[in-house]
């Protein structure tokens, strides 16, 4: 795992958007798995500006999104579908069809599940896998106490996450859907590289234990720890309370694979 910290959270997206153009230059049938929430959406805003500006090129490339709620549609306002359309799908020329996001309204959902790893591995599997960490340390929906080799399942919310997401629905808490469809943790750690992107104080304990505490079931972003290639990209205000800030910060500056983005 590497830590890399970023002065504020337009940069740390920033560099999540780089990383993510790199790997789409220089493998344009990339599989991407992509993540939603406040977080995200920066990331997409520069991919999009890269896309007019630079003639990024998504044409070919596939996705897999981590999760979608139970019983939302894909055109109701409030699911995943709907945000990655708005967010990024609308303003990039990807192709709908290679869009991939698990079916919350299927009526067979364990099969909805099935269907989608093996979706998944008929690409080849994920190349490079965008998360974000919830407020309970969840990656995708994988809730306290999901199984570290947990693969595409139904999950029930937390509290936390609950309460976390009700502000991104018109009735608050008792809008949000109390059940969810999310790749496993196994799912994920399957997927070739990995980009968390991680910003705002109130992340700072969170991101601690994920990063520097022990792997546990109980902050289910900690298993990133046992993936070999996983970047955590932060801002200042997430990376308050990691002890290893000094080398973090170093490792940065001297490996010759962060020059040509210092040079920015
Ligand atoms: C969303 C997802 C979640 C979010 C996490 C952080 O697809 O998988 O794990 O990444 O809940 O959400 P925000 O960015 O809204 O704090």
């Amino acid at each position: 795992m590497e830590v890399i910290i970023q002065p504020t959270a337009e940069k740390a997206a920033e560099l999540v958007a780089r990383l993510i153009a790199k790997r789409l230059l220089e493998k344009p049938t990339l599989v991407l798995g992509l993540a939603t929430g406040r977080t995200m959406e920066q990331v997409y805003g520069y991919l999009a500006g890269m896309h007019q500006r630079e003639r990024l090129d998504f044409s070919l490339c596939r996705t897999f999104n981590l999760d979608e709620y139970v019983g939302l549609a894909p055109e109701d306002s409030h699911s995943y579908r709907y945000y990655m359309n708005q967010h990024l799908f609308s303003r990039v020329n990807i192709d709908r069809r290679n869009t991939h996001l698990p079916n919350g309204a299927a009526r067979d959902l364990a099969a909805e599940c099935r269907h989608y790893e093996e979706m998944i591995h008929d690409c080849g599997g994920i190349d490079v896998q965008l998360l974000g960490i919830g407020a309970d340390g969840h990656i995708g929906f994988n809730e306290p106490l999901s199984a570290l080799r947990s693969r595409t399942r139904e999950k029930a919310l937390t509290p936390a996450t609950i309460r976390q997401n009700a502000a991104l629905f018109r009735g608050g808490a008792k809008a949000v859907p109390r059940r969810a469809l999310t790749m496993g943790i196994g799912t994920i750690l399957d997927a070739s590289h990995i980009l968390t992107l991680v910003t705002g104080a109130e992340k700072a304990a969170i991101l601690a234990k994920a990063v520097e505490g022990p792997i546990t079931s109980m902050v289910t972003a900690s298993a990133l720890q046992l993936h070999p290639d996983c970047k955590v990209i932060v801002d200042e205000a997430a990376a308050k309370r990691l002890r290893g800030r000094a080398y973090y910060r170093w490792i940065f500056q001297n490996e010759p694979e962060w020059q040509e983005f210092l040079q920015r």
